[in-house]
């Protein structure tokens, strides 16, 4: 075990607690450059770098009281927008089997944890990010009651490694803007273990991006995220993929300082493209993309061009779009949107969403 994964291990806790509550909200994030590929306790095959997004969210009660003894199991009630939901259970045994280790706590106590998202539950927006990133929230507040003297950096550092054992991307779910994770040789304090806060300027242009989401196909995904990461395996593209990312992530350096939006653009629309080309030279290989996706894509091509616009696209891994703008071209994007886009969307549905700060106790 590495220096840091030991530094997450409590030695002892110096308070007892023994019922209460706590309630975190926690965004979503939509990654610029993709963590797509990774190898065994959820370290990435690449770092990756994320906006991190401010309406979708995940709110989270976790309720606790102490048993007399530790529990042989894990025990806790799951509660999904008010109904308890059997399915989520063993996402939720997983994560806390992961996580034990470091949260020697999670047997001694009886869990509820209600949860809900800001967003349609069939959006075809994940919410395994804001989620695992709202309960690793919560479990790291019950820990710093155990151990007051906890620092707060430590406490989201912790949450972020957490988090990345629940859902790889959570680990950028913690903190705001702009978020790094996966060791670069570039960034010094990067980790494959959480995310870290972009340590380098950032142009003001970038601190009050959009993000609108277009809902493109709310259905359920043919293909897993764990699957698709599972088929970089051997993808005979990988090791180029991989180091591509490091490469655009040094790219990116230059331009979060200077606001270059057409060096932006053209990082951020390669990175969605190469994810998703990734996906269709894997074996078994596979498309995610529908039809009103790439209408929509040509569609903000042929907008830029005879606007002179900044607009852009971005894809996870799904049909939805999101579509990045800056602040100072919101009126003129939103009319575009309105008149031409939400036309592909399913039931015209989107969400307007924009860069956030990070998560916050409620
Ligand atoms: O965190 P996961 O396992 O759901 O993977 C997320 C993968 C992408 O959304 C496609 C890219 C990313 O970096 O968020």
């Amino acid at each position: 075990m590495s220096v840091i994964e030991k530094d997450f291990v409590p030695v002892g806790y110096t308070a007892d607690n023994i019922t209460g509550k706590v309630t975190w909200k926690a965004p979503s994030n939509i990654a610029l450059v993709k963590y797509w590929g990774k190898r065994e306790n959820q370290i990435p095959a690449n770092p990756s770098i994320s906006f991190t997004l401010d309406a979708c969210n995940t709110t989270t009660t976790l309720f606790y009281v102490k048993h007399n003894s530790k529990g042989a199991d894990f025990s806790f009630d799951f509660f999904f927008e008010g109904e308890p939901k059997d399915d989520f259970r063993p996402k939720i045994e997983v994560f806390f089997k992961r996580t034990e280790h470091y949260l020697p706590f999670l047997r001694d106590y009886h869990f509820k944890i209600e949860t809900s998202n800001s967003f349609p539950h069939s959006s075809g927006i994940a919410s395994s990010a804001s989620g695992m990133a709202a309960l690793s929230l919560c479990l790291m507040d019950l820990e710093k009651q155990l151990n007051p003297e906890m620092d707060t950096d430590f406490m989201y550092r912790k949450a972020s490694f957490l988090a990345r054992l629940g859902s790889g991307s959570a680990c950028r779910s913690i903190q705001g803007d702009l978020i790094q994770w996966g060791a670069h040789s570039d960034i010094h304090g990067s980790s494959d273990k959480y995310g870290i806060q972009y340590p380098f300027q950032v142009h003001e242009v970038f601190k009050n991006y959009h993000d609108t989401i277009l809902l493109v196909d709310k259905g359920k995904k043919q293909v897993s995220s764990t699957v698709g990461h599972n088929l970089m395996h051997g993808h005979p593209y990988a090791a180029q993929r991989f180091e591509q990312a490091h490469q655009n992530i040094s790219r990116l350096k230059p331009v979060f300082v200077d606001g270059n939006l057409k060096e932006f653009i053209n990082i951020v629309e390669s990175e969605a493209l190469t994810l998703h080309a990734m996906m269709m030279t894997s074996q078994p290989y596979f498309v995610l993309m529908k039809p009103n996706t790439l209408e929509i894509i040509n569609k903000i091509w042929e907008f830029r061009k005879e606007s002179n616009s900044n607009i852009c696209f971005t894809l996870d891994a799904g049909a939805n779009v999101h579509v990045l703008y800056p602040e100072f071209e919101k009126e003129k994007v939103h009319q575009f949107i309105k008149n031409g886009l939400i036309v592909f969307c399913e039931k015209e549905q989107y969400i307007c969403d924009r860069i956030g700060f990070g998560a916050k106790k409620m």
